[in-house]
């Protein structure tokens, strides 16, 4: 048996398109989250908590490989802390972390929480890759669904997204969990930078609604300025993806005929 790989938040959006992509370069998997999962062949699951610290040295026992992929919308950073200092103490001989575009820019708690977590990995003593990525399209559709079905459309003038595919950033993230540590490597995003109008107006027509007139807004503060900025865009050396929101849209279409409209 070869040491498993420790999946953090291998059940979320992100983390269950990697787990199968682990298992089939040959990797047996264990899984860490608060609620647990049904085990298989090759693939375990642990309970654990890594905001409270709880569960995380024996998810790490026999462990060399760790892929951090559990987070929420706080605590980022106190997790990353708690599982830096475990895989340390584990012996871990590679530590992955995922964190966001913007991470070091965005005058907002979540991507500050992703800088100081960042900022644990970093300084773990642990060898370590931290991929930042782009919103997936899966978190830029409800926003753009609640803005698309008012009855006039907010435009907060400069925001944009560059909203990506889950399958890209589960195979990045896969191709980086069995390569060797490699530090910072370049942030991915998807292939088009969008504003509000682009995306709700791809979003009616996947969806067969009426396209709604546009109203401006203004995002007040620090937070506007910042995405009016392109402070959550990634930068030149970004590796693109090529899975379109389009794509995307047309996938939900076909997937729920309808469901989701
Ligand atoms: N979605 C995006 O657009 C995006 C973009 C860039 C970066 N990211 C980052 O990528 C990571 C994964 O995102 P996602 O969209 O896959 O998230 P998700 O769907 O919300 O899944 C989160 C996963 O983490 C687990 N988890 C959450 N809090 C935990 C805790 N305290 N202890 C242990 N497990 C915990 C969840 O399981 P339980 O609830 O059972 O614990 C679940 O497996 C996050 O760190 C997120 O910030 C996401």
């Amino acid at each position: 048996m070869t040491a498993p790989i420790l999946v953090t938040g291998g059940t979320g959006t992100i983390g269950r398109r990697v787990v199968p992509l682990l298992r089939n370069a040959g990797q047996d998997v264990r899984v860490l989250s608060r609620r647990g999962g049904l085990d298989e062949p090759g693939l375990t699951h642990v309970e654990g908590d890594t905001v409270a610290g709880r569960g995380l040295a024996e998810a790490l026992e026999h462990v060399d490989v760790v892929l951090h992929l559990a987070g929420g919308a706080k605590g980022d950073d106190t997790a990353a802390g708690n599982l830096a200092a475990a895989a340390h103490d584990a012996g871990v001989r590679h530590l992955i972390l995922i964190s966001v575009v913007g991470a070091d820019t965005m005058p907002i708690g979540y991507f500050r929480a992703k800088a100081d977590a960042e900022r644990a990995i970093a300084g773990s003593g642990v060898p370590w890759t931290v991929l930042r990525a782009a919103q997936l399209h899966e978190f830029v559709l409800p926003v753009v669904r609640g803005m698309a079905t008012l009855p006039l459309l907010p435009l907060p003038g400069g925001l944009r997204f560059e909203p990506m595919h889950v399958d890209e950033v589960a195979a990045r993230l896969a191709e980086l969990a069995l390569g060797s540590p490699s530090g910072r490597v370049a942030d991915i995003a998807g292939p088009d930078v969008l504003d509000v109008r682009q995306l709700a107006d791809a979003y009616v027509e996947a969806m067969g609604k009426r396209r709604r007139r546009g109203v401006p807004v203004r995002i007040p503060g620090a937070a506007g300025r910042a995405y009016r900025a392109g402070d959550n865009l990634a930068g030149a050396s970004v590796q693109r993806g090529e899975r379109s929101w389009s794509d995307f849209l047309a996938e939900l279409t076909a997937s729920t005929a309808g469901v989701l409209r």
